[in-house]
């Protein structure tokens, strides 16, 4: 795809050598708000949220999309997709108690955990959110969640491992026999037949999440054939009907210029297709199809914008060091993943060179481009660092002392700050000092 039109997807321009991200101008953002900042565009959510549902509308009908709130669990962002009509995947008590905040209603939400506790159970079945559990010891103490509440049962859902994973990196790797993920084939219809004799349950629904951050769509083909197949053996043995057939997230996006975006006919035929030939053949019920992307509806709609503080040139490279790191981007030290970098302004550079970009984190792994071309930059430019709308902000630490930055939504052409930087006293403010020490 020509550079231009890789960039244009992602609502990034240059008007006059000035970068614009959804139509605003960036170095305008940067020196109003100040910087590092995570900057957002709203229709970019809308936009590959409407593209998805209208795939999975095109294929079958009854069809939910639960977004992976653990990519961006901003506020505003689960408002805007609430107003898209979406529902959520979270993987933890805290996710779902952000999901209420943003008005979500517990049955909009399901709780794919792991290792869950009694306490996880205990929140879950009080506030009627269902619970897609991850081992079959789990059963029991959420049946002893359901009775100590003296709730009514709802859907009962086990997470499979079909074995076949895929993933960016081997630790964004979900299935397989040596990870701690699901049940394995072999122990589902013992999962189900104590939900039904043992639990009381009368209403099941089942999940796969494979991994994370694949772009290549025949990835998903294997453990779907997979899925698929334990699902048939499981209704027909057991002779139930399924709620719901999740088949996870995953969905990944174009990081480098070189690469394609997923291509979701494909990814269609190899998952979606397969499961309608399933459910036409009639011992499932009528299920939904749902998905539980993350990366695919965030990652695209939110850059970093950081200012260059320090050009280095050691004798042998030259570093650009900028007033960001792994604190707020952990992705390329974490997974040595890509994020695309590029120059906010462009104006009367002539020659390009190669830099290594670098955040102010001590530490040398506190890289966030490796020998990276760019225009010859000076000190006090500003950089964009492309496709952080995922697994950016929910990541970040305060690793160094160094406060959160503030986040601001685009829209229209508007800017909206929806989430406030965060100031030294926010740093401390859940210290105590013992007496002895004052
Ligand atoms: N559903 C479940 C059960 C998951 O565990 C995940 C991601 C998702 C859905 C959403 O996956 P997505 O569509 O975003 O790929 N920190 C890593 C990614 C870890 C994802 C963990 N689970 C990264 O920055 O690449």
């Amino acid at each position: 795809m020509d550079y231009e039109d890789w960039l244009k997807r992602k609502s990034l321009e240059y008007r006059n050598d000035i970068l614009y991200f959804a139509e605003v101008n960036t170095i305008e953002i940067a020196e109003k708000f100040g910087t590092p900042i995570y900057v957002i565009n709203e229709q970019m959510i809308r936009k590959k949220y409407k593209k998805l549902k209208k795939m999975l509308d095109s294929a079958y009908k009854k069809n939910r999309i639960y977004f992976a709130i653990k990519s961006n669990s901003n506020l505003s962002i689960l408002k805007i997709l609430n107003s898209e009509g979406s529902y959520y995947d979270c993987s933890s008590t805290g996710e779902i108690y952000t999901c209420f905040k943003a008005g979500i209603a517990p049955d909009r939400i399901i709780y794919t955990g792991n290792m869950f506790t009694d306490a996880d159970f205990e929140f879950a079945v009080k506030n009627d959110v269902l619970v897609n559990l991850d081992s079959i010891s789990q059963l029991k103490r959420l049946v002893k969640a359901y009775d100590k509440l003296g709730k009514e049962k709802g859907i009962v859902s086990f997470r499979i491992n079909p074995e076949f994973g895929a993933g960016h990196h081997v630790h964004t790797i979900t299935a397989g026999k040596e990870l701690k993920f699901g049940i394995l084939d072999n122990q589902v219809i013992e999962a189900y037949s104590k939900a039904i004799d043992e639990g009381g349950f009368k209403k099941f629904g089942i999940h796969q999440h494979i991994g994370s951050g694949i772009i290549n769509p025949y990835d998903f083909e294997k453990a779907a054939e997979k899925f698929l197949s334990i699902i048939k053996n499981l209704t027909s043995t057991l002779n139930i009907d399924l709620e719901f057939i999740d088949f996870g997230g995953g969905l990944g996006i174009p990081y480098r210029p070189e690469e394609e975006p997923l291509d979701l006919k494909t990814y269609k035929e190899v998952v979606i297709t397969k499961f309608k030939d399933l459910v036409g053949e009639g011992n499932v019920g009528t299920p939904y199809l749902i998905i539980e992307p993350g990366r695919y509806i965030t990652a695209e709609a939110s850059i970093i914008l950081t200012q260059i503080n320090t050009i280095k040139n050691n004798g042998h490279k030259l570093f650009a060091g900028v007033n960001t790191g792994f604190n707020t981007l952990i992705r390329p030290t974490m997974y040595g993943s890509y994020h695309h970098i590029i120059l906010c302004n462009k104006n009367l550079r002539e020659r390009s060179l190669k830099y290594d970009v670098t955040g102010p984190i001590c530490e040398s792994g506190d890289i966030l481009g490796k020998n990276r071309e760019l225009p010859e930059l000076v000190e006090g430019d500003y950089l964009a660092i492309l496709d952080a709308g995922a697994y950016g902000f929910t990541m970040s630490s305060v690793y160094n002392s160094r406060p959160r930055p503030a986040e601001i939504l685009l829209n229209d052409g508007l800017t909206y700050k929806i989430r406030k930087e965060e100031t030294y006293d926010d740093l401390l403010t859940h210290q105590f000092i013992p007496d002895h020490l004052m």
